[in-house]
């Protein structure tokens, strides 16, 4: 049942079924590293989402350009970009912040490899968000989403402003790639061939459940162990492709602006908003994992209702053998950065 309503969620690739405009309430949304290659073709996206009522734009580098540039298009929204040293104005009044900050792979490097850099960058702008907007909704696209999520989860508990419902680290694209990738091998179009993603978002962390899909299912052996292995490390396909240029910038703001936009439509009381997102999750806490991804339904507080991964084959039940550790390592050194 609920397969079916993340199908709905995440499905439609198209520009018009990208965004439901059926609700009316509208809002103030911030994107922090609006500059860059996943922020300037979200900040565009956003632009055309009618749910989003005003867009922040924010970067240490070149936000005012973007934000000149993308308030020309003729939607709805208003447009504002801000310089390096205007971060608080960038925040003020919004009730979620997107924030794909930070740097990028090259090829030979894992999401873990970004940590050094990222990890300062996202908890010193989450720790900025629980100052000025400490009831906004934070969805982190920066890598490695493991660890970022939790630290952006450890800085407004130790600002004293945590909200478990409303911190959200966008898999989203591991949902879209699985969607696509299995089109591809049966025939049919992504919008009949949703997957529900779960676990983490790196490497063997990501464990699609191909056999909850009814095109899923067919596929076994061989082409089943290529498709997962596809659908795990096919950020590394964008990162080879672009030979040192960065990681997955364009299918990336699809994914983040679609994610939004789902969030917009929990947030504006839509029933059976479900998609997968990771986030503090008492599915697997009880061997130390605390955050985790599985089906969510997104509601007018953010987190809903955390779904159950439901029945699961004996070969998803080794792929999340093997998730199980790896993420919670990557989430413990994520909360031991900001302790
Ligand atoms: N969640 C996912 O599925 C997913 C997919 C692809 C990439 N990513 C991650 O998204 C991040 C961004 O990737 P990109 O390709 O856009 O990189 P990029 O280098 O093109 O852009 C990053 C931007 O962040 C800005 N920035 C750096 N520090 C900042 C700060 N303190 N405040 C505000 N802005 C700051 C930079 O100036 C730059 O404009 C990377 O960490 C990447 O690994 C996540």
């Amino acid at each position: 049942m609920f397969a079916r309503s993340a199908a709905r969620a995440l499905s439609a690739p198209t520009a018009a079924r990208l965004f439901s405009a059926s609700a009316t309430a509208r809002t103030k949304v911030a994107v922090l590293g609006a500059g860059g290659g996943i922020g300037q073709p979200l900040s565009l996206l956003l632009k055309n989402d009618p749910l989003v009522t005003s867009l922040s734009l924010y970067d240490i580098r070149g936000a005012p350009g973007v934000a000149a540039d993308v308030s020309h298009v003729d939607t709805g929204s208003e447009v504002n970009g801000y310089a390096a040293d205007q971060l608080d104005q960038a925040l003020e009044g919004v009730k979620v912040v997107v924030i794909p900050a930070g740097v990028p792979r090259k090829p030979g490097m894992t999401r873990d490899d970004l940590f050094n850099t990222n990890a300062s960058i996202v908890r010193d702008l989450a720790t900025a968000v629980g100052r000025v907007a400490p009831d906004a909704h934070i969805l982190v696209i920066s890598n490695p989403v493991n660890s970022t999520v939790p630290i952006v989860a450890s800085t407004l508990q130790k600002a004293g402003v945590y909200d478990p419902r409303r911190v959200f680290g966008v898999t989203t694209l591991d949902v879209v790639r699985a969607a696509r990738f299995l089109a591809g091998l049966v025939d049919a179009s992504p919008a009949e061939t949703g997957v529900t993603v779960v676990g983490g978002h790196s490497g063997a962390t990501i464990v699609p459940l191909l056999s909850q899909s009814s095109f899923g299912k067919t596929i076994t052996g061989e082409k089943l162990d290529k498709l997962v292995h596809r659908i795990q490390f096919g950020g590394d396909e964008v990162v080879k492709a672009k030979d040192g240029a960065g990681s997955a910038t364009l299918s990336m703001a699809y994914a983040g602006a679609k994610f939004t936009n789902a969030l917009l439509r929990g947030l504006n009381g839509e029933k059976g908003v479900v998609t997968p997102t990771f986030v503090q999750s008492p599915l697997f806490a009880d061997q130390g994992v605390d955050f985790f991804s599985s089906n969510v339904e997104l509601g007018p507080n953010g987190v809903e209702k955390i779904h159950p991964i439901g029945q699961v084959t004996e070969y998803e039940e080794k792929l999340l053998a093997a998730c199980l550790p790896e993420l919670k390592k990557n989430i413990e050194k994520g909360r031991a950065f900001v302790a």
